[in-house]
């Protein structure tokens, strides 16, 4: 039986994760986020109603179970405490249930000015941030300046960290961006305090916690954010987010061993979208993508962005595969390939005519890559709403087939539309 598993994104997320993670938290004792921050965006769709979550764990809407946000994540406490006001209006306990870490460092507004001015600065090589301040903050993380939600206990080192902070980012904006806006010490010292009055208290020792749920043989879920093609190291460099995204991360982030974890279950989009710029060799700029993007509703959360969309990428997949041990997979919005006369998958790449099996680390050279595809058959019935595996139109089946016989991997859920209980269970995860 297994007990802590990861769930993550294995393309360039947005594949489905809050969905699933909320879906199996059902059988969870504790829901963990343990990278990225309010760039996230998950959508959970339970009896018609919609919620969106950003920085709060994809479990937060069970009973029972203990959600955490571990050190890993860079916290916005704006966002933080707007989300979670949100939840509490409609009668959620978050208080009760949500616990942080205080090593998580803050993501401040002067974050968010330098965000948006780096991305101003490149022009037409913008990375497409989703300009919440998350590169700039993971910066101040490395460079060991960061405030983090532990200085908030200390005011006196928190102004004193502050001055440091906010000195060096106003003179880069004033200087280097010549931005007139600059960000008072006091200020921001004040709104500080005033948030602290709620996170304090919210504060816990999370790996402590989440080491005691594994000894008790608790069940924990590591909820991963963006996907694995956005990974710092392993992404589209630059134009990726600012953390690493891979299941190794959990380990970093959360304060949990890697021998612990039992599964890896990465959340494969049926096709693919991306947001912002950088590679993407499947795209697709004709009806069957105006299909793909309007049949999946294929729009941010966070910033009601247009997602890119195309077909689905086994080379980057099989890289997925490999960088995070994915166990097995839960393909989504297989219901959003409904209708398509045909299917292509691509299996390879061409590069200056030669065969490539694995995704350039070089963006340069990935834009280049042509993708190679099969091509198989659509279906005209629905998979949409299906529960039951026999069910699904035979060339759904033979479509999920293919895709296990290539990664060597097993699909073990299958989403068949965004309601809560709109899946196939091939496998038990727990
Ligand atoms: P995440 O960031 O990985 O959690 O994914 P998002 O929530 O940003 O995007 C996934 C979108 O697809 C959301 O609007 C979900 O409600 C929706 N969704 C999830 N699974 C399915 C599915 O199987 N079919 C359909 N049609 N929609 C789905
Ligand atoms: P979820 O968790 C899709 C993308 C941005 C941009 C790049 C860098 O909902 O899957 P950042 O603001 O992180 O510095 O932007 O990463 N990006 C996402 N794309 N889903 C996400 O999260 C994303 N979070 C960041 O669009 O290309
Ligand atoms: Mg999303």
């Amino acid at each position: 039986m297994n007990h802590n598993i990861v769930i993550l994104g294995s393309q360039w997320g947005d594949e489905g994760k809050g969905k699933i993670v909320d879906f199996l938290t059902d059988k969870a004792d504790a829901v963990v986020r343990f990278q990225g921050g309010h760039n996230a965006g998950h959508t959970l769709v339970i009896k018609g109603e919609v919620t969106k979550l950003r920085l709060i764990p994809s479990g937060i809407l069970h009973d029972g179970v203990k959600s955490f946000i571990g050190n890993g994540v860079v916290v916005s406490l704006q966002a933080l405490i707007a989300e979670m006001n949100e939840l509490i209006d409609r009668g959620v306990p978050v208080l009760r249930r949500l616990r942080i870490s205080e090593a998580c460092p803050i993501v401040l507004p002067v974050h968010v000015a330098l965000d948006e001015a780096r991305e101003a600065a490149l022009g037409d090589q913008k990375i497409g941030t989703t300009k919440r301040g998350i590169g700039p903050a993971y910066e101040d993380k490395i460079a060991r300046r960061a405030i983090r939600i532990g200085d908030l206990r200390h005011p006196e080192k928190l102004k004193q960290k502050l001055k440091i902070l906010l000195d060096l980012h106003n003179f880069t904006l004033k200087h280097y961006y010549n931005i007139a806006e600059q960000f008072d010490v006091d200020a921001t010292f004040q709104t500080l305090q005033e948030y602290a009055q709620t996170i304090l208290p919210m504060i816990t020792d999370v790996s402590a916690e989440l080491n005691a749920i594994r000894k008790a043989k608790g069940k924990i879920i590591f909820e991963g954010a963006q996907g694995t093609l956005l990974d710092i190291d392993h992404g589209t460099y630059p134009y990726v987010t600012s953390s690493n995204t891979v299941s190794g991360t959990v380990s970093s982030g959360a304060g949990f061993g890697p021998c612990y974890l039992d599964a890896v279950i990465g959340i494969t989009k049926a096709y693919t979208t991306r947001v912002g710029s950088g590679a993407y060799p499947t795209e697709l700029f004709d009806k069957v993508g105006e299909h793909l993007g309007v049949k999946g509703c294929e729009f941010g959360t966070v910033t009601g962005r247009k997602r890119r969309t195309g077909w689905l990428d086994l080379v980057a997949l099989k890289r997925a595969i490999e960088i995070n041990s994915i166990t097995s997979i839960c393909l989504t919005k297989l219901d959003v390939l409904d209708g398509l006369e045909e299917i292509k998958v691509c299996i390879a790449y061409e590069l200056d005519g030669k065969r490539v099996e694995y995704p350039p680390y070089d963006n340069a050279d990935y834009v280049r890559c042509k993708p190679v595809y099969e091509t198989l058959s659509g279906w005209k019935t629905a998979s949409f709403d299906q529960r039951d595996y026999s069910k699904l139109p035979v060339q759904a089946r033979a479509y999920v087939k293919f895709i296990e016989d290539y990664l060597k991997v097993p699909v073990d859920i299958i989403s068949t539309g965004p309601e809560r209980d709109q899946n196939i269970i091939v496998k038990n995860v727990f």
